[in-house]
Protein backbone atom coordinates (compact mmCIF):
# COMPACT_ATOMS: atom_id res chain seq x y z
CA UNK A 1 0.00 0.00 0.00
CA UNK A 2 1.41 3.65 -0.82
CA UNK A 3 2.00 6.27 2.31
CA UNK A 4 -1.14 8.02 1.10
CA UNK A 5 -3.65 5.16 0.85
CA UNK A 6 -2.22 3.94 4.32
CA UNK A 7 -3.06 7.48 5.23
CA UNK A 8 -6.19 7.39 4.39
CA UNK A 9 -6.96 4.51 5.43
CA UNK A 10 -5.59 5.07 9.27
CA UNK A 11 -7.76 8.58 8.71
CA UNK A 12 -11.03 6.94 7.57
CA UNK A 13 -10.71 4.38 10.49
CA UNK A 14 -10.31 7.08 13.18
CA UNK A 15 -13.29 9.19 12.44
CA UNK A 16 -15.56 6.06 11.68
CA UNK A 17 -17.61 7.30 14.35
CA UNK A 18 -17.33 10.85 13.32
CA UNK A 19 -20.21 12.74 10.98
CA UNK A 20 -18.64 14.74 8.05
CA UNK A 21 -17.37 17.37 7.58
CA UNK A 22 -14.97 17.30 10.03
CA UNK A 23 -11.36 18.38 10.29
CA UNK A 24 -8.54 16.31 12.30
CA UNK A 25 -4.63 17.12 12.99
CA UNK A 26 -2.52 14.12 12.52
CA UNK A 27 -0.33 14.63 15.88
CA UNK A 28 3.13 12.24 14.55
CA UNK A 29 3.00 15.08 11.36
CA UNK A 30 2.46 17.97 14.07
CA UNK A 31 5.04 17.17 16.18
CA UNK A 32 7.59 16.04 13.28
CA UNK A 33 6.70 19.28 11.77
CA UNK A 34 7.50 21.44 15.18
CA UNK A 35 10.64 19.14 15.44
CA UNK A 36 11.93 20.23 11.81
CA UNK A 37 11.24 23.58 12.54
CA UNK A 38 13.17 23.88 15.99
CA UNK A 39 15.85 21.87 14.08
CA UNK A 40 16.03 24.76 11.12
CA UNK A 41 15.93 27.21 14.03
CA UNK A 42 19.31 26.39 14.79
CA UNK A 43 19.00 27.23 18.50
CA UNK A 44 17.46 30.58 18.34
CA UNK A 45 13.70 30.67 19.81
CA UNK A 46 10.86 30.08 17.48
CA UNK A 47 7.96 32.50 17.73
CA UNK A 48 4.55 30.94 16.97
CA UNK A 49 2.66 32.46 14.76
CA UNK A 50 -0.72 31.91 16.13
CA UNK A 51 -2.82 32.52 12.93
CA UNK A 52 -1.59 30.20 11.29
CA UNK A 53 -2.76 27.70 14.39
CA UNK A 54 -5.82 29.04 15.48
CA UNK A 55 -6.52 26.46 18.67
CA UNK A 56 -5.43 26.99 22.13
CA UNK A 57 -4.49 23.53 22.95
CA UNK A 58 -2.24 23.22 19.89
CA UNK A 59 -0.63 26.30 20.87
CA UNK A 60 -0.21 24.93 24.19
CA UNK A 61 1.51 21.32 22.80
CA UNK A 62 3.97 23.54 20.56
CA UNK A 63 5.52 25.81 23.34
CA UNK A 64 5.44 22.74 25.79
CA UNK A 65 8.19 21.83 23.46
CA UNK A 66 11.87 22.50 23.57
CA UNK A 67 12.80 25.18 21.26
CA UNK A 68 9.72 27.55 20.84
CA UNK A 69 9.22 30.93 23.01
CA UNK A 70 6.08 33.00 22.79
CA UNK A 71 3.38 33.83 20.65
CA UNK A 72 2.74 36.36 17.82
CA UNK A 73 -0.84 37.25 17.91
CA UNK A 74 -2.93 38.62 15.17
CA UNK A 75 -5.21 41.36 16.94
CA UNK A 76 -5.25 42.83 20.20
CA UNK A 77 -8.36 41.32 21.28
CA UNK A 78 -6.91 38.07 20.80
CA UNK A 79 -3.25 38.98 22.39
CA UNK A 80 -5.53 39.92 25.65
CA UNK A 81 -7.68 37.12 25.56
CA UNK A 82 -4.58 34.67 25.31
CA UNK A 83 -2.67 36.90 27.52
CA UNK A 84 -5.59 36.45 30.29
CA UNK A 85 -5.45 32.25 29.47
CA UNK A 86 -1.94 32.16 31.27
CA UNK A 87 0.19 32.97 27.88
CA UNK A 88 2.83 35.06 29.25
CA UNK A 89 4.38 36.38 26.17
CA UNK A 90 2.55 37.54 23.13
CA UNK A 91 3.75 39.73 20.65
CA UNK A 92 0.69 41.36 18.25
CA UNK A 93 2.62 41.57 14.94
CA UNK A 94 0.22 43.80 13.34
CA UNK A 95 -1.09 47.58 14.29
CA UNK A 96 -4.27 47.95 15.93
CA UNK A 97 -7.07 50.89 15.96
CA UNK A 98 -9.05 48.73 18.99
CA UNK A 99 -9.64 51.44 21.47
CA UNK A 100 -11.53 49.85 24.03
CA UNK A 101 -8.81 47.17 23.65
CA UNK A 102 -5.85 49.16 24.13
CA UNK A 103 -7.96 50.58 27.26
CA UNK A 104 -7.89 47.30 28.62
CA UNK A 105 -4.05 46.93 28.14
CA UNK A 106 -3.00 50.09 29.81
CA UNK A 107 -5.63 49.70 32.92
CA UNK A 108 -3.95 46.19 33.44
CA UNK A 109 -0.33 45.40 34.81
CA UNK A 110 -0.86 41.83 34.14
CA UNK A 111 -1.54 42.34 30.55
CA UNK A 112 0.93 45.14 29.72
CA UNK A 113 3.76 42.75 30.84
CA UNK A 114 2.63 39.98 28.65
CA UNK A 115 1.99 41.63 25.63
CA UNK A 116 3.83 44.16 23.31
CA UNK A 117 2.12 45.93 20.63
CA UNK A 118 3.36 46.56 17.03
CA UNK A 119 4.21 49.98 15.73
CA UNK A 120 5.74 52.27 12.70
CA UNK A 121 4.41 55.30 13.32
CA UNK A 122 4.28 57.97 16.14
CA UNK A 123 0.21 58.14 15.06
CA UNK A 124 -0.78 54.98 16.13
CA UNK A 125 1.22 56.16 19.82
CA UNK A 126 -1.15 58.75 19.69
CA UNK A 127 -4.53 56.69 19.60
CA UNK A 128 -3.56 54.55 22.24
CA UNK A 129 -2.95 57.37 24.82
CA UNK A 130 -6.29 58.91 23.83
CA UNK A 131 -7.62 55.24 24.30
CA UNK A 132 -5.69 55.26 27.62
CA UNK A 133 -8.90 55.73 30.55
CA UNK A 134 -8.18 57.45 33.58
CA UNK A 135 -6.66 54.27 34.98
CA UNK A 136 -4.56 53.30 32.00
CA UNK A 137 -1.32 54.43 33.21
CA UNK A 138 0.53 51.04 32.59
CA UNK A 139 3.84 51.30 30.49
CA UNK A 140 3.01 49.79 26.73
CA UNK A 141 5.51 47.04 25.62
CA UNK A 142 6.39 48.47 21.45
CA UNK A 143 8.10 46.69 18.93
CA UNK A 144 9.30 48.74 16.12
CA UNK A 145 8.59 47.28 12.78
CA UNK A 146 11.56 47.43 9.83
CA UNK A 147 9.85 47.68 5.99
CA UNK A 148 12.11 44.35 4.73
CA UNK A 149 11.04 44.87 1.39
CA UNK A 150 14.07 44.91 -1.59
CA UNK A 151 13.97 48.49 -3.89
CA UNK A 152 15.34 48.51 -7.44
CA UNK A 153 16.33 50.80 -9.91
CA UNK A 154 15.99 53.62 -7.84
CA UNK A 155 13.03 53.14 -5.71
CA UNK A 156 10.91 52.21 -8.87
CA UNK A 157 10.65 48.58 -8.57
CA UNK A 158 9.93 47.06 -5.03
CA UNK A 159 9.49 43.54 -3.82
CA UNK A 160 7.93 42.91 -0.78
CA UNK A 161 4.49 43.23 0.98
CA UNK A 162 3.29 46.67 2.08
CA UNK A 163 3.70 46.41 5.43
CA UNK A 164 5.84 49.50 7.76
CA UNK A 165 6.74 52.64 6.08
CA UNK A 166 10.36 52.72 7.77
CA UNK A 167 12.56 50.89 5.43
CA UNK A 168 16.08 52.73 5.98
CA UNK A 169 17.86 52.10 9.52
CA UNK A 170 17.96 55.64 10.26
CA UNK A 171 14.34 56.24 9.82
CA UNK A 172 13.72 53.26 12.38
CA UNK A 173 16.33 54.80 14.85
CA UNK A 174 14.60 57.94 14.97
CA UNK A 175 11.50 56.45 15.34
CA UNK A 176 12.91 54.43 18.68
CA UNK A 177 14.76 57.88 19.95
CA UNK A 178 10.97 58.93 19.97
CA UNK A 179 9.13 56.33 21.51
CA UNK A 180 11.81 55.79 23.93
CA UNK A 181 11.69 59.35 25.42
CA UNK A 182 7.76 59.17 25.30
CA UNK A 183 6.02 58.52 28.48
CA UNK A 184 3.94 55.68 28.81
CA UNK A 185 5.96 53.42 26.26
CA UNK A 186 8.73 50.85 26.42
CA UNK A 187 11.02 50.06 23.31
CA UNK A 188 11.39 46.17 23.35
CA UNK A 189 11.70 44.42 20.02
CA UNK A 190 12.39 45.12 16.52
CA UNK A 191 10.30 43.23 13.84
CA UNK A 192 11.22 42.24 10.41
CA UNK A 193 8.91 40.21 8.03
CA UNK A 194 10.30 39.06 4.89
CA UNK A 195 7.17 37.98 3.55
CA UNK A 196 9.07 37.37 -0.04
CA UNK A 197 10.90 35.39 0.84
CA UNK A 198 9.74 33.19 3.75
CA UNK A 199 6.32 33.10 2.34
CA UNK A 200 6.81 32.12 -1.19
CA UNK A 201 7.70 29.07 -2.48
CA UNK A 202 10.91 28.88 -4.75
CA UNK A 203 10.33 25.33 -6.38
CA UNK A 204 6.97 25.32 -7.98
CA UNK A 205 6.21 22.20 -9.84
CA UNK A 206 5.69 22.76 -13.08
CA UNK A 207 6.74 26.32 -13.25
CA UNK A 208 10.96 25.75 -13.69
CA UNK A 209 11.21 29.50 -14.89
CA UNK A 210 8.97 30.88 -12.31
CA UNK A 211 11.19 29.18 -9.69
CA UNK A 212 14.01 30.15 -11.02
CA UNK A 213 13.20 34.03 -10.88
CA UNK A 214 11.94 33.65 -7.48
CA UNK A 215 15.31 31.96 -6.31
CA UNK A 216 17.32 34.94 -8.05
CA UNK A 217 15.00 37.65 -6.54
CA UNK A 218 14.95 36.03 -3.17
CA UNK A 219 19.17 35.87 -2.99
CA UNK A 220 19.17 39.49 -3.53
CA UNK A 221 16.90 40.48 -1.09
CA UNK A 222 18.36 38.08 1.89
CA UNK A 223 21.60 39.92 0.66
CA UNK A 224 20.14 43.20 0.86
CA UNK A 225 18.07 42.58 4.09
CA UNK A 226 20.89 41.27 6.11
CA UNK A 227 23.29 43.89 5.97
CA UNK A 228 20.30 46.87 6.55
CA UNK A 229 18.43 44.63 9.07
CA UNK A 230 21.98 44.63 11.07
CA UNK A 231 22.54 48.62 10.73
CA UNK A 232 18.57 48.57 11.94
CA UNK A 233 18.93 47.39 14.55
CA UNK A 234 22.08 48.68 15.96
CA UNK A 235 20.68 52.14 15.26
CA UNK A 236 17.48 51.55 17.58
CA UNK A 237 20.23 50.01 19.98
CA UNK A 238 21.59 53.30 20.44
CA UNK A 239 18.56 54.46 21.82
CA UNK A 240 17.58 51.46 23.24
CA UNK A 241 20.31 49.73 24.29
CA UNK A 242 18.22 46.70 26.59
CA UNK A 243 16.41 45.71 23.62
CA UNK A 244 14.64 42.34 24.62
CA UNK A 245 14.25 40.77 21.00
CA UNK A 246 14.51 40.70 17.36
CA UNK A 247 12.31 38.76 15.45
CA UNK A 248 12.36 37.96 11.48
CA UNK A 249 11.32 35.44 9.15
CA UNK A 250 8.60 32.97 8.98
CA UNK A 251 8.56 28.80 7.67
CA UNK A 252 9.90 29.43 4.69
CA UNK A 253 12.99 31.07 5.57
CA UNK A 254 13.69 29.39 9.09
CA UNK A 255 17.29 28.61 8.62
CA UNK A 256 18.38 32.01 6.34
CA UNK A 257 16.91 34.25 8.74
CA UNK A 258 18.04 32.39 12.09
CA UNK A 259 21.43 32.27 10.76
CA UNK A 260 21.74 36.65 10.48
CA UNK A 261 23.51 37.40 14.25
CA UNK A 262 21.16 40.63 14.45
CA UNK A 263 18.29 38.31 14.29
CA UNK A 264 17.51 37.14 18.26
CA UNK A 265 14.38 34.85 17.08
CA UNK A 266 11.96 33.64 14.56
CA UNK A 267 8.47 33.62 13.69
CA UNK A 268 6.60 30.38 12.15
CA UNK A 269 3.22 28.65 12.13
CA UNK A 270 2.39 27.32 8.91
CA UNK A 271 5.30 24.84 9.10
CA UNK A 272 3.20 22.90 11.91
CA UNK A 273 -0.01 21.98 9.93
CA UNK A 274 1.49 22.15 6.26
CA UNK A 275 -1.13 23.70 3.93
CA UNK A 276 -1.12 22.80 0.18
CA UNK A 277 0.74 26.21 -0.44
CA UNK A 278 4.07 25.38 1.85
CA UNK A 279 4.67 22.50 -1.08
CA UNK A 280 6.84 24.41 -3.16
CA UNK A 281 10.17 25.01 -1.17
CA UNK A 282 13.68 23.74 -1.47
CA UNK A 283 14.38 24.92 2.02
CA UNK A 284 11.74 22.54 3.39
CA UNK A 285 9.81 19.75 3.58
CA UNK A 286 6.84 18.79 6.25
CA UNK A 287 4.33 16.47 6.40
CA UNK A 288 0.85 17.54 5.76
CA UNK A 289 -0.89 17.94 9.36
CA UNK A 290 -4.43 19.56 8.79
CA UNK A 291 -6.85 17.95 7.34
CA UNK A 292 -10.34 18.27 6.34
CA UNK A 293 -12.96 15.43 4.96
CA UNK A 294 -15.94 16.07 3.29
CA UNK A 295 -18.86 13.71 2.96
CA UNK A 296 -19.54 11.94 -0.55
CA UNK A 297 -23.76 12.46 -0.71
CA UNK A 298 -24.54 12.16 -4.25
CA UNK A 299 -22.58 10.48 -7.69
CA UNK A 300 -24.02 12.53 -10.63
CA UNK A 301 -22.66 10.33 -13.39
CA UNK A 302 -19.85 8.18 -14.23
CA UNK A 303 -16.31 9.72 -13.23
CA UNK A 304 -17.81 12.18 -10.60
CA UNK A 305 -19.01 12.50 -7.06
CA UNK A 306 -20.51 15.67 -5.06
CA UNK A 307 -19.01 15.99 -1.78
CA UNK A 308 -20.80 18.27 0.76
CA UNK A 309 -18.79 22.18 1.39
CA UNK A 310 -15.88 22.68 -0.19
CA UNK A 311 -15.69 26.34 -0.65
CA UNK A 312 -13.06 27.40 1.30
CA UNK A 313 -10.52 29.86 -1.15
CA UNK A 314 -8.09 31.22 1.21
CA UNK A 315 -6.46 34.43 1.67
CA UNK A 316 -4.58 36.86 -0.60
CA UNK A 317 -4.52 37.63 -4.47
CA UNK A 318 -7.41 35.11 -5.96
CA UNK A 319 -5.82 32.16 -7.81
CA UNK A 320 -6.63 28.04 -8.25
CA UNK A 321 -3.58 28.10 -5.63
CA UNK A 322 -5.89 29.87 -2.96
CA UNK A 323 -8.27 26.66 -2.68
CA UNK A 324 -8.13 23.94 -0.99
CA UNK A 325 -6.58 20.56 -2.73
CA UNK A 326 -8.28 17.03 -2.94
CA UNK A 327 -5.59 14.78 -1.34
CA UNK A 328 -7.00 11.20 -0.77
CA UNK A 329 -8.01 9.27 -2.35
CA UNK A 330 -5.40 10.60 -5.16
CA UNK A 331 -6.75 11.43 -8.63
CA UNK A 332 -9.69 14.15 -7.92
CA UNK A 333 -9.96 17.53 -9.38
CA UNK A 334 -12.41 20.47 -9.44
CA UNK A 335 -14.98 20.64 -12.23
CA UNK A 336 -13.85 23.72 -13.77
CA UNK A 337 -17.21 24.98 -14.32
CA UNK A 338 -18.00 25.07 -10.90
CA UNK A 339 -14.71 24.73 -8.86
CA UNK A 340 -15.06 24.31 -4.85
CA UNK A 341 -18.89 25.76 -4.18
CA UNK A 342 -20.54 27.22 -1.20
CA UNK A 343 -22.36 23.83 -0.43
CA UNK A 344 -21.46 21.30 -2.69
CA UNK A 345 -18.35 20.37 -4.85
CA UNK A 346 -18.55 18.17 -7.39
CA UNK A 347 -15.14 15.98 -8.31
CA UNK A 348 -14.28 14.19 -11.35
CA UNK A 349 -11.49 11.46 -12.03
CA UNK A 350 -11.76 7.76 -12.36
CA UNK A 351 -11.05 7.67 -8.54
CA UNK A 352 -14.70 9.29 -7.97
CA UNK A 353 -16.06 5.86 -9.05
CA UNK A 354 -14.57 3.67 -6.04
CA UNK A 355 -16.15 6.27 -3.62
CA UNK A 356 -19.83 5.55 -2.36
CA UNK A 357 -22.31 7.77 -0.78
CA UNK A 358 -21.28 8.39 3.24
CA UNK A 359 -17.30 8.19 2.30
CA UNK A 360 -15.31 10.78 2.65
CA UNK A 361 -12.47 12.99 0.52
CA UNK A 362 -10.05 14.31 2.59
CA UNK A 363 -8.56 17.92 1.42
CA UNK A 364 -6.05 20.27 2.50
CA UNK A 365 -6.23 23.88 2.79
CA UNK A 366 -4.14 26.04 0.87
CA UNK A 367 -3.21 28.06 3.81
CA UNK A 368 -2.92 26.89 7.73
CA UNK A 369 -4.90 28.97 10.34
CA UNK A 370 -7.96 29.41 7.96
CA UNK A 371 -9.36 26.30 8.14
CA UNK A 372 -10.13 26.69 11.87
CA UNK A 373 -12.63 29.34 10.74
CA UNK A 374 -14.91 26.71 9.01
CA UNK A 375 -14.19 24.27 12.33
CA UNK A 376 -15.75 24.64 15.50
CA UNK A 377 -13.35 21.25 16.30
CA UNK A 378 -10.10 19.37 15.63
CA UNK A 379 -9.71 15.35 16.19
CA UNK A 380 -6.42 14.72 16.68
CA UNK A 381 -5.32 11.66 15.18
CA UNK A 382 -2.35 9.38 16.55
CA UNK A 383 -2.21 6.37 14.52
CA UNK A 384 -5.47 4.92 13.58
CA UNK A 385 -7.52 7.01 16.61
CA UNK A 386 -8.48 9.92 17.78
CA UNK A 387 -7.26 10.44 21.31
CA UNK A 388 -8.98 14.10 22.02
CA UNK A 389 -10.85 16.60 20.52
CA UNK A 390 -10.19 20.56 20.89
CA UNK A 391 -11.67 23.39 20.25
CA UNK A 392 -10.56 25.68 17.28
CA UNK A 393 -10.56 29.59 17.98
CA UNK A 394 -13.64 29.42 16.16
CA UNK A 395 -14.97 26.77 18.47
CA UNK A 396 -14.44 28.55 21.62
CA UNK A 397 -16.32 31.33 20.01
CA UNK A 398 -13.84 33.50 19.43
CA UNK A 399 -13.47 35.21 15.48
CA UNK A 400 -11.17 37.43 16.37
CA UNK A 401 -10.91 38.43 12.02
C1 LIG B 1 4.82 39.17 10.98
C2 LIG B 1 4.84 37.77 10.51
N1 LIG B 1 5.85 36.97 10.87
C3 LIG B 1 5.91 35.69 10.47
C4 LIG B 1 4.94 35.16 9.64
C5 LIG B 1 5.14 33.76 9.18
O1 LIG B 1 4.14 32.90 9.54
P1 LIG B 1 4.07 31.46 8.90
O2 LIG B 1 5.20 30.67 9.42
O3 LIG B 1 2.75 30.97 9.39
O4 LIG B 1 4.10 31.61 7.43
C6 LIG B 1 3.88 35.97 9.20
C7 LIG B 1 2.87 35.44 8.29
O5 LIG B 1 2.19 36.14 7.59
C8 LIG B 1 3.83 37.30 9.66
O6 LIG B 1 2.83 38.13 9.27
Amino acid sequence: MSQSSADRARYDRATAHLDAPLAVVDLAAFDANAADLVARAGGKPIRVASKSVRCRALLERVLAREGFAGVMAFTLPEALWLARAGFDDVLLAYPSADRAAFAELAADPKLAAAVSVMVDDEAQLDLIDAARGADGTERIRVCLELDTSLRALGGRVRIGALRSPLHSPERLGALARRVAARPGFRVVGVMAYEGHIAGVGDAVRGRPGRSLAVRLMQAAARRELASRRAEAVAAVRLAVPDLEFVNGGGTGSVQHTAAEDAVTEIAAGSGLYVPRLFDNYRAFRGRPAALLALPVVRRPGVGVVTVLGGGYPASGAAGRDRLPEPWLPEGLRYDPQEGPGEVQTPLLGPAADDLLIGDRVWFRHAKAGELCERFAELHLVEGDAVVGTVPTYRGEGRTFL
